[in-house]
């Protein structure tokens, strides 16, 4: 009952015109979020290093604007039950002058529950009065992660919790993106742009091991329908550099992410970045894909075991194409034109190496290897 109960407000929602605001996420955000290598040992030093890393490294240049606070931030609530940061962070207007001074944005992180996931404070019982502390410390960008909402809330009642919090965000009259985590509950695609979503995690958390990221990224076909300017399906964030994966398996991480046409917050240490991760991070040919202004979100087109075939369509009437080889030892792949609407020759030009690779008829096929991927611009 629960369940069909849900289903009809979700269909209900859907059926509404989008509310997610798109000015601000026209495009798939992109930044930085502090979660997956410092957890919650994060500083207000490590965050003012991020900003100064993506400002000077060229991230900044590559399109890379939000430097965003995870959960481990909070401190205890006055008398007044305003929230304060706690001692690793300090003077937390201080932080967001200093990311807005290198011409960045800033985000921060709550829970609808009583705790946020690592047990800190979260906004249950607070939301206007966090959602203006928010905007009065200037932040641009809001993570908002159910966590033990499941303890005060049916499932049934995300939809309003979510919307809550979004409606006392626009209150504030400042423009915030807003990041929706519950893990893909409840269909999220079909009601979070409803409720002012900008992203929603599909997903439970990624980690940096190529099985799980492999699983949570092939996975992601399907949801191609529910994505577009202004409100983005979310994978999660990117583990690139974090050096639990080879070079051909964060190769396999970012172009399938901006194939995704997924928000894409690196999640790496930026101040200790090899030149190699750098290189991966920054392709402007391969961001191009994700931030194409078609806003299309692409989808599998072939798959022959554990090789796939995935296409987003692009704006300029080509098409980004990516070979995936999951499986263990090189392998020939192949992406036959009529699968991605093309027909006749097409020209083919390598993304990650800004190469021209000529005119083919009828396909194309090329050495993938292990855990690999090859990115190419079909037009
Ligand atoms: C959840 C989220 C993660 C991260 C942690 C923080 O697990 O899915 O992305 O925000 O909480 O505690």
């Amino acid at each position: 009952m629960k369940k069909l109960l849900l289903l009809v407000l979700a269909l209900g929602y859907a059926s509404q015109a989008a509310a997610a605001d798109p000015t601000v996420a026209a495009a798939p955000p992109m930044g930085w979020n502090s979660w997956n290598h410092f957890a919650c040992k994060v500083t207000a030093a490590d965050v003012r290093s991020a900003a100064d890393a993506i400002a000077s490294n060229g991230m900044k240049d590559a399109g890379y604007i939000y430097v965003n606070i995870d959960d481990c931030w909070e401190g205890t609530r006055d008398e007044k039950g305003n929230i304060h940061p706690n001692q690793k962070f300090g003077d937390m207007k201080a932080l967001v002058e200093y990311v807005h001074s290198k011409g960045l944005k800033i985000g921060i992180y709550s829970s609808p529950g009583p705790k946020t996931c690592a047990g800190y404070e979260g906004s249950y019982g607070h939301e206007e009065q966090d959602a203006q502390q928010y905007a009065d410390w200037g932040f641009d960008y809001l993570k908002y992660d159910w966590c033990s909402a499941e303890k005060v809330y049916q499932r049934d009642q995300m939809v309003d919790v979510y919307k809550k919090m979004h409606d006392a965000l626009v209150r504030t009259g400042r423009p915030v993106v807003f990041s929706l985590c519950q893990y893909g509950y409840g269909r999220v695609w079909r009601w979070g742009a409803s409720v002012g979503g900008n992203l929603w995690r599909t997903t439970e958390d990624i980690t940096d091991k190529y099985d799980r990221m492999s699983v949570i990224g092939f996975d992601q076909d399907g949801l191609e329908p529910f994505a577009g300017s202004g409100h983005w399906n979310d994978p999660d964030m990117l583990e690139v550099g974090n050096g639990g994966m080879k070079h051909d398996e964060y190769i396999t991480h970012m172009s399938l992410w901006v194939l995704l046409a997924a928000p894409l917050l690196a999640g790496n240490d930026l101040s200790q970045m090899t030149p190699e991760t750098l290189s991966i991070l920054t392709n402007k040919e391969v961001i191009g894909v994700d931030q194409d202004a078609k806003g299309v979100q692409g989808r599998r087109v072939a798959q022959e075991g554990p090789l796939e075939v995935w296409a987003k369509p692009l704006a300029d009437g080509g098409v980004a194409v990516g070979l995936f080889n999951r499986g263990e030892s090189t392998n020939p792949i192949t992406v036959s034109f009529k699968d991605i609407g093309a027909s006749g020759s097409a020209k083919i030009r390598d993304l990650w190496q800004h190469k021209d690779l000529g005119s083919f008829s009828g396909s194309y096929t090329e050495e993938v290897p292990r855990h690999g991927a090859v990115l190419i611009k079909v037009q």
